[in-house]
C-alpha cells in the first residue's frame, strides 16, 4: 500500500515509477542486500552516524530510502523510534522481514518516498537518508529537503549520505568518469546506472537548496571520492 499524500497534485513526480535502479524487482532487491553486505560493513556505518549526528537513546528518527534497513535496523536498538520510508515494495518486504525475525518493535514503515511521507505523529529529532536522494531531479530534490525541514523539530538534524558531484563545470567528462571509476571499484555494476539514469547534483546546488529550506551545514565529509556527507541542523 502506498502512503501518498491525500491532496498531491496530479502533475507530482510519480516517484514510484522513477526508482533508477530497478528496486521493484525483487531479485534487484535481494542482490542489493547480498551485494552491499560483502562491502559495508552496516554497524559500523551506524556509528558513525550516530556519532556524527549526535544521536541520543531518546530520538525519534525518519530513515528515508532506508532499502532493507542499512540504518534503520541498528538505530532501531538505539534510538526510541524509527520511522522508515521506501518507495520499493521488495526492498522494503526485506525490512519488514528482518523485523519480524528479529522482534523488533519500534520501526514503523511506510511505502513512501521523500515527496509523499505521511506527516508524522510528532517532529522528528533526526532525519537520516543514505544513498537515495540522488533518484530525485534536482527540482524535487528541493521539494524534499522542504518536506524534510518540515518534519524536523527546530534544532533537529539531517544527515545526508549520498554520491554528489564535486568537480568543477568545466570538467565535467573528466570529473564524471572519474566518479563512474570509483564508483566501479567498490559499487560494481550500479556505477554505470547511476551516472546515465539517476541525477547526482553537483555540491553548491546541494548547498544552496539545503540554505534555501532552512538547514545549516554543520559538517561536510568526503566518505569516499564520490560518497559525501553533509551533517545539517534546522534553524
Ligand atoms: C541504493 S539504495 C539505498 C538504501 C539504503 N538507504 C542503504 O543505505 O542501503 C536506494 C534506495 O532508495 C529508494 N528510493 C528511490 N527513489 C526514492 C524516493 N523517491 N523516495 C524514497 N526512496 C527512494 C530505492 O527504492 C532504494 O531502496
Amino acid at each position: 500500500m502506498n502512503e501518498r499524500i491525500e491532496d498531491a497534485p496530479s502533475w507530482l513526480y510519480d516517484e514510484f515509477q522513477h526508482a533508477g535502479v530497478d528496486y521493484a524487482n525483487i531479485d534487484v532487491a535481494k542482490k542489493y542486500e547480498s551485494r552491499h553486505l560483502k562491502f559495508r560493513d552496516f554497524e559500523a556505518e551506524f556509528e558513525r552516524i550516530r556519532e556524527r549526528a549526535d544521536l541520543k537513546r531518546s530520538d525519534v528518527v525518519l530513515d528515508l530510502g532506508c532499502g532493507t534497513g542499512a540504518f534503520a535496523i541498528p538505530a532501531s536498538r538505539y534510538c526510541a523510534k524509527v520511522y522508515a520510508a521506501d518507495v520499493s515494495a521488495p526492498m522494503l518486504g526485506l525490512l519488514r522481514q528482518k523485523i519480524t525475525e528479529q522482534k523488533i518493535e519500534n520501526i514503523e514503515t511506510f511505502a513512501a518516498g521523500f515527496l509523499t511521507f505521511p506527516t508524522l505523529p510528532e517532529p522528528v529529532d533526526a532525519v537520516v537518508s543514505s544513498l537515495a536522494l540522488h533518484h530525485l531531479p534536482d527540482f524535487w530534490k528541493v521539494v524534499a529537503l522542504k518536506r524534510i525541514a518540515d518534519a524536523l523539530k527546530p534544532g533537529g538534524v539531517f544527515y545526508l549520505s549520498d554520491v554528489v558531484f564535486h568537480f568543477p563545470v568545466e570538467t565535467w567528462r573528466e570529473g564524471t568518469q572519474a566518479v563512474l571509476d570509483a564508483m566501479e571499484s567498490s559499487a560494481g555494476g550500479e556505477a554505470n546506472a547511476h551516472i546515465a539514469r539517476e541525477y547526482s547534483s553537483f555540491d553548491w546546488f546541494l548547498e544552496a537548496a539545503f540554505e534555501r529550506v532552512g538547514l545549516t551545514v554543520e559538517q561536510k565529509i568526503d566518505d569516499a571520492a564520490f560518497i559525501r556527507v553533509y551533517v545539517c541542523r534546522k534553524k
